[in-house]
């Protein structure tokens, strides 16, 4: 029989990635593409969430972006990634981005976001990830905030599904026309 997940810290999954932003990564007036920024974005939340489950992971949702400021070429961008709150094969994560100029020293905030990571098995079966373990004030908020992202989802995908049916109850079906 298999053994529950065993619950894990904050700091055992926390995960940070630090690039280069080249020329090829920039629009044409040089600054760094909004889509290779949400792909560092997914790359080191999956980082965070691959570590908590311990299994390997697929993005469900990318929930929250702000661009804050422009990246600029020759810029270092630095993310860092934790996992607010795992639910039962479902794990919140939020990533927080930074921009670093090397040559004048300053570091500022570009990016936040929140990500949903589902864990699954060789054949993208479902799998139950451990318990996080929320212990300071900060993991907390962000533990309580995660749930409360949940619920809105589920309010939002409700609204969606009933708009849905109501649509297709006044659209007649194709044999009736
Ligand atoms: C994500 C995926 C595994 C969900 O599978 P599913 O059979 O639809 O699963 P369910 O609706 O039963 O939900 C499973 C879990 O995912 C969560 N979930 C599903 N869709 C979600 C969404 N859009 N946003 C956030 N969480 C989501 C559910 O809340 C649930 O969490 P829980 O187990 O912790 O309670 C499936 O939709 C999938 O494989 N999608 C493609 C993933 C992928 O390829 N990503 C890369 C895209 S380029």
């Amino acid at each position: 029989m298999s053994q529950a997940p065993q619950p894990r810290s904050v700091s055992d999954s926390q995960s940070e990635m630090t690039e280069l932003v080249l020329p090829n990564d920039t629009n044409t007036l040089g600054n760094l593409l909004g889509g290779r920024l949400m792909h560092f974005i997914d790359l080191v939340g999956a980082m965070a969430a691959y570590r908590h489950a311990r299994a390997h992971v697929v993005t469900a949702s990318m929930e929250h972006i702000d661009f804050i400021a422009p990246v600029h070429v020759g810029d270092l961008v630095i993310l860092k990634a934790s996992v607010n709150r795992a639910f039962q094969t479902s794990m919140d994560v939020g990533v927080k981005a930074w921009v670093e100029n090397a040559m004048a020293g300053t570091r500022r905030h570009v990016s936040s976001a929140y990500l949903t990571f589902v864990a699954v098995d060789e054949n993208g079966r479902r799998l139950p990830v451990p318990p996080l373990v929320a212990v300071t004030p900060e993991e907390l908020r962000r533990h309580e905030d995660a749930g409360r992202r949940r619920q809105q989802r589920e309010r939002e995908h409700e609204r969606r599904r009933q708009n849905e049916a109501a649509r297709e109850a006044l659209s007649p079906a194709p044999a009736d026309r």
